[in-house]
């Protein structure tokens, strides 16, 4: 059957770190994959997942299946996180959460959700966006569209045109959103920009669909929920894509979570009966593993507190990097202003670096970059930014 079959491309993203993986220079840098490291180029365990495993082990009594919708005290937690412990969403119920694996699972489990009851309905994502979110709402059945979102000629945020192009789009269409550190921008949106997108959304009758994969990474895990709580706040139907693999460093743990909101407890308890048939027609239940180990954390005081300080310690050691990158990059004499970069937040910035220059770095100095210029800049540390940085002014030449 596979002789008359193409080979489908590698993926932009996972593909890099294959290569990656398998280049022998012992100065590779791979700026590529969104995955934390830290100073000495590895993405450790954090202590706190270390310490939650072990209550795990000591107590963990059974292997046996979770329910289809995961632990309820894991949607709980999720759901304190998400929108804080005092949201009117949680007292008032009206939000369903079901533990999916990882941020990618979440996203496909909602787009299988909405494409059960609005098949015709088209997908919006931001231009540019994370390149899977074509794939996903695509592989679920959904007609994509674009609206506008960053400005090249400003690196920043081209509101007004997106507020324009959000104007247009027709209520029971899907709004993709990035509740905060764009991917791949690392451009977001200030508080009043959240504010009048929310009206915007409950004029219209869109849908929003926010992807939470970055809580922690811009300015704190309370501060980051910002776009959350102004959609929780016009009471309308959303839903929030989060996950734990990069704020917990669950990565392979495949640890999020999918939450509808609805206007009302009733309507929560329906879109949860049908979230469970998209479940239990793909994976049928989630793996229990770092759902767990997640909610010991955050139930457990001195464990959420050293979790925390964790979070806060990666988040600044990417502020620090993306100081050193902006000096490293002018001590060099590359041309052009980088101050952006230090305006952008969370794990990525759009470098600005164009194909050419991407494909340099990969094919003479063994540093990967996604296509497009996205850098991640937790692969940045002070032994390798030099190297990247002279890399960088040869390659712009
Ligand atoms: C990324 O954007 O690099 C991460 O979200 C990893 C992935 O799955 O693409």
């Amino acid at each position: 059957m596979w002789k008359s079959i193409h080979p489908a491309p590698p993926d932009s993203i996972l593909g890099l770190t294959e290569e990656f993986k398998k280049d022998q220079n012992p100065q590779k840098v791979n700026l590529g994959v969104g995955v934390y490291k830290d100073e000495a180029g590895n993405t450790p365990v954090l202590h706190c997942v270390k310490a939650a495993e072990k209550v795990l082990l000591e107590t963990q009594s059974s292997k046996s299946y979770l329910p289809i919708s995961g632990d309820p005290a894991y949607s709980a937690a999720v759901q304190r996180l998400i929108f804080g412990a005092d949201s009117e969403v949680i007292s008032a119920g009206r939000a369903a959460t079901v533990h999916a694996p990882g941020g990618t699972g979440a996203l496909r489990v909602g787009a299988d959700l909405l494409h059960k009851f609005t098949p015709d309905a088209k997908v919006w994502v931001s231009s540019p966006t994370w390149a899977n979110h074509n794939g996903i709402f695509g592989a679920a059945g959904f007609e994509i569209a674009r609206y506008s979102y960053y400005d090249g000629e400003t690196k920043g945020l081209d509101f007004a045109r997106m507020m324009n192009d959000l104007e247009t789009v027709p209520a029971a269409d899907v709004v993709v959103l990035h509740a905060c550190c764009h991917n791949p921008s690392g451009v977001d949106l200030n508080e009043d920009q959240w504010k009048q997108l929310a009206v915007l959304a409950s004029q219209k009758g869109w849908v929003p669909f926010l992807d939470f994969a970055y809580q922690g990474f811009g300015d704190g895990v309370d501060e980051d929920r910002f776009a959350v709580e102004q959609f929780a706040a016009a009471g309308i139907d959303f839903l929030v894509a989060s996950s734990f693999s990069k704020n917990f460093g669950l990565y392979n743990e495949r640890t999020g979570a999918i939450t509808v909101v609805t206007p009302s407890a009733a309507e929560a308890s329906v879109a949860l009966s049908h979230i469970k048939t998209v479940v239990r027609t793909n994976y049928s239940n989630p793996p229990a593993h770092g759902g767990l180990v997640a909610t010991i954390i955050l139930d457990t005081p001195e464990l959420r507190t050293m979790w925390l300080e964790e979070l806060a310690g990666m988040r600044n050691r990417i502020v620090t990097m993306r100081k050193s990158l902006v000096a490293g990059l002018a001590a060099q004499g590359v041309d052009g202003d980088f101050s952006f970069i230090e305006r952008q937040r969370g794990m990525f910035s759009f470098s600005g670096w164009s194909d050419d220059v991407v494909s340099s770095l990969r094919k003479n100095n063994n540093i990967y970059v996604v296509g497009g210029g996205r850098i991640n800049l937790a692969g940045l540390t002070t032994s390798n930014i030099d190297y990247v940085c002279a890399s960088v002014a040869a390659a712009m030449k």
